[in-house]
């Protein structure tokens, strides 16, 4: 009998799953079941740790059906809810996934529905473990850890943080933190296992406790400092600022020690900042990791709503050459990474051709959130407006302030007003440089995503320009290196 045929037979399925936040095996699984025609209510889910369902059979591990041809709809907007609801510490996250796979097969608007309680349980699902990573980003803290090596010298510092995530995010969030933290040595310690990075290579180790991590030392002032300094009354009522750092957090957290006296100050410093007519009195972000976390708590505009998460800029902080877009696209707010989608890639393929390397650029956008309405399954781009575009400016300054690019390459007439607080006209501005306050020069093209909106003659008349423009960028970056 083949797979299929089994799978048909039996009563019930049990999948196994190998790791609680094993999204990719979940889907190669659900996928198997589809094609065989299992129904949810015949199947059930396990993880470790989780308690086995005794009144089922055990299936073990799925292979390749007879019919792997079929096909399994999964749409791009369920994967990518999906994919972060299965951190979830819910038991029933994966049997919800798979009902709603099932039923997607038939209705593949479900999505669409926002009154369907899967889609709303999904919705929240997926909130929820976004919300976990997000607090992980904010409020990690490492404290120093000085070995000695056996011959007696000191070897480098070694950082180690203790965090109690709700969910299995430690695994999904390596990433971010190999890339913040890329040239410390550091492990990150929780109740669901730990990570630790030695500047090179990311190693899985086993649960830990609060007490297998230091307490205080001295990385403290610097957080103390770093949040006092973040700390502005008004933009983050006191109130909102509890909500955001649970109480749970607070042990692991030295600026924690400034709550009573920044509630105590803050009233005033509201009062002050009022009376003097000021918009914001904000701290200058002083690495690219904190305009990360300022950016995602941001919310001076309303795109800072939209999207999936907040898609930071990306490339060497010293690096000579800043390209500026205007806002991530669908495929970025998807990836969480800079020009990845089709307007990334005519970048790529016009950088190449003009010998620029990308990696050694610092590639940005005026605006960190992907502004989209829903139409159906697609999600459509919408252009930021200039008030949006000036609100965040601020966090691009502060890019600019840190990176210190000698060249700025501003992409579309979003980015051209990002840097210059006004709006100009492409093709007026295009060919010459603009000297900017610091003394860097700004040079203007156009956006990638135009040249993907023509074809035939005018396709190619305007790429030989965009491709002049990134020339003389080139032969600029040959002068000033
Ligand atoms: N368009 C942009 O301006 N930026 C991106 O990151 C992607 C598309």
């Amino acid at each position: 009998m083949n797979m299929v045929a089994q799978l048909k037979g039996a009563a019930r399925f049990t999948v196994a799953m190998p790791r609680s936040d094993d999204f990719d095996y979940w889907r190669e699984q659900a996928r198997v079941l589809v094609q065989c025609d299992i129904p949810p209510d015949h199947v059930s889910w396990t993880e470790p740790g989780g308690t086995q369902d005794l009144f089922t059979d055990t299936g073990g591990v799925l292979p390749e059906p007879a019919d792997a041809g079929k096909l399994v709809r999964a749409p791009k907007r369920f994967l990518a809810l999906a994919r972060n609801a299965a951190l979830h510490s819910n038991p029933q996250r994966f049997a919800l996934l798979y009902g709603l796979l099932w039923r997607l097969q038939e209705r593949p608007g479900i999505m669409q529905d926002k009154a369907d309680p899967d889609v709303r349980r999904l919705e929240e699902l997926d909130k929820n473990v976004r919300r976990d990573s997000h607090k992980m980003h904010a409020f990690v803290r490492f404290r120093e850890v000085r070995e000695t090596a056996e011959n007696g010298s000191n070897v480098e510092p070694h950082y180690v943080a203790w965090f109690e995530p709700d969910h299995h995010i430690l695994r999904a969030n390596a990433g971010f933190f190999k890339r913040r933290f890329a040239n410390m040595r550091w492990s990150i310690l929780t109740p669901r296992g730990s990570l630790h990075w030695d500047t090179e290579t990311i190693r899985e180790g086993p649960p830990a406790q609060r007490s297998d991590a230091p307490e205080g030392d001295p990385t403290e002032d610097l957080w103390r400092t770093y949040y006092a300094s973040i700390f502005n009354p008004a933009r983050l009522k006191v109130s909102a600022m509890l909500s955001e750092m649970p109480k749970k957090y607070w042990k692991n957290m030295p600026e924690a020690a400034l709550i009573p006296e920044l509630i105590a100050s803050a009233q005033s410093r509201e009062a002050q900042m009022v009376s003097a007519g000021e918009r914001e009195v904000r701290e200058r972000p002083t690495s690219l990791v904190d305009i990360e976390r300022g950016v995602d708590t941001c919310r001076d505009c309303p795109i800072a709503k939209c999207g999936t998460r907040t898609v930071m800029g990306e490339g060497p902080s010293g690096a000579t050459l800043m390209i500026i877009g205007e806002q991530p696209g669908d495929q970025e707010d998807l990836a969480g990474r800079v020009f990845v989608g089709p307007a990334g890639q005519v970048l790529d393929a016009q950088l190449q051709r003009a010998g620029i390397d990308r990696k050694a650029a610092y590639v940005t956008n005026a605006v960190k959130h992907f502004k989209f309405v829903q139409r159906g399954k697609r999600r459509l781009h919408q252009n930021p407006t200039a008030k949006e575009i000036d609100t965040c400016r601020w966090w691009v300054e502060a890019e600019r302030a840190i990176v210190k690019p000698k060249l700025v390459l501003a992409l579309g007439s979003s980015a051209a007003r990002s840097l210059l607080g006004k709006t100009v006209s492409v093709k007026q501005v295009r060919g010459a440089p603009i000297t900017l306050q610091d003394g860097s020069e700004l040079w203007v093209t156009v956006h990638p995503s135009y040249l993907l909106r023509l074809d035939g003659d005018a396709r190619a008349e305007q790429e030989a320009l965009f491709a002049a423009d990134l020339a003389a960028v080139k032969s600029r970056l040959a002068e000033v290196a």
